[in-house]
């Protein structure tokens, strides 16, 4: 809930000298930093003569982000003063949607953003609620800032059927996110929320539904790898908001998924420091990287029954899902075992001399 972005002085996680020296300390190691972007929505420091919170500051000593309920879209009926443009996307209902066709705004958050990168430090972005705003906006924003790497969150629902569980088929889920990482371009791409939802029904005796209909795997990575960054779960879905979590017990059969297969694989920081899965993680990490195996990487999959999901990748490594103990006629006698814990397994090729 954002209000006066330029200043990172006020917040209790610390001061903005604190976070540039964090950031500088990520590329001390090699590592990028994504800000979470919050632009969709903002809240406002003052109340305007009908007394309503719709007057914004942004932090500093001139009038950058200094806005009023004319920037906000004007079908937020709670906020705007009706002279904004109307809401390219969908509505937050706890603070005022931006009007993100104001060409001010588009200047001064724009400006904003590459004081994040050139200030600051931050390499890419994680846009909240992408939902919330148009491709062409995020576009807009992508292209005037260069970042190098964005992730959307786009909350799309799963379909379900008539007894609770997902219906076999979530093209359309799925379409969403593939659309807005081609509609925005360049490094744009999409949690692959549908990955998450229809993995976390599997782990729980469906693994069948781990195939599609044309053999592929049933989330955005299988027809967008490249532009799928797949998860577990988040601060949304898990840790203490736990809207939507993928079922505790059988976590590391997701992440057993996720680390061997196409897409961007993310860790979720509770899982990693607080559910002490850091050994685990790890070693499925190392078979990732010392495999190869990549975004665009070549998925195969063997089986995908109730209790059993095996698949190749990349002609290198096999993972097994599933409570099925007897798969040892489905492994080739070149691949031996590289990690295996709770209903997961992951043999990786001999290698020659
Ligand atoms: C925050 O503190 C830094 C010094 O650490 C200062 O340069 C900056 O102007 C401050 N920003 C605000 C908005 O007060």
């Amino acid at each position: 809930m954002p209000g006066r972005l330029y200043d990172l002085n006020s917040s209790k996680y610390g001061t903005e000298a604190e976070l540039k020296a964090l950031v500088s300390a990520f590329h001390a190691k090699g590592i990028q930093c994504v800000a979470d972007i919050v632009i969709n929505h903002r809240c406002a420091d003052y109340k305007d003569s009908r007394g309503i919170y719709c007057i914004f500051e942004g932090g500093t000593p001139d009038d950058r982000l200094d806005w009023g309920p004319g920037m906000i879209c004007r079908d937020d009926t709670q906020y705007s003063d009706g002279t904004g443009n109307p809401d390219t996307g969908g509505d937050f209902g706890a603070a005022p949607d931006i009007d993100h066709l104001n060409p001010r705004v588009q200047h001064e958050l724009s400006d904003w953003l590459n004081w994040l990168k050139t200030d600051i430090g931050f390499d890419g972005w994680r846009l909240d609620f992408a939902k919330g705003y148009s491709a062409n906006v995020a576009k807009i924003y992508v292209q005037n800032t260069s970042p190098s790497f964005v992730v959307a969150e786009i909350w799309s629902s799963l379909s379900y059927n008539g007894d609770g569980k997902p219906s076999n088929n979530q093209d359309g889920d799925r379409q969403e996110l593939v659309n807005w990482a081609q509609e925005v371009g360049g490094p744009a791409t999409s949690f692959d929320f549908t990955t998450k939802g229809i993995l976390q029904v599997a782990v729980q005796g469906e693994l069948w539904r781990m195939r599609d209909g044309n053999g592929k795997a049933p989330g955005m990575l299988g027809w967008l790898p490249e532009k799928a960054v797949t998860f577990i779960d988040n601060h949304d879905t898990g840790s203490t908001q736990r809207l939507w979590p993928f079922p505790s017990d059988q976590v590391m059969q997701g992440y057993a998924y996720i680390l061997t297969h196409p897409g961007i694989p993310c860790i979720f920081y509770d899982h990693l420091f607080d559910w002490g899965l850091k050994g685990p993680i790890s070693e499925l990490a190392a078979i990732r990287s010392r495999n190869g195996i990549h975004s665009g990487s070549t998925l195969r999959i063997l089986v995908a029954e109730a209790d059993l999901y095996l698949a190749m990748i990349d002609e290198k490594v096999i993972t097994k899902l599933g409570p099925r103990f007897d798969v040892g006629n489905l492994i080739p006698s070149n691949f031996h075992v590289a990690a295996h814990g709770n209903n997961y397994c992951i043999w990786e090729k001999n290698r020659g001399l």
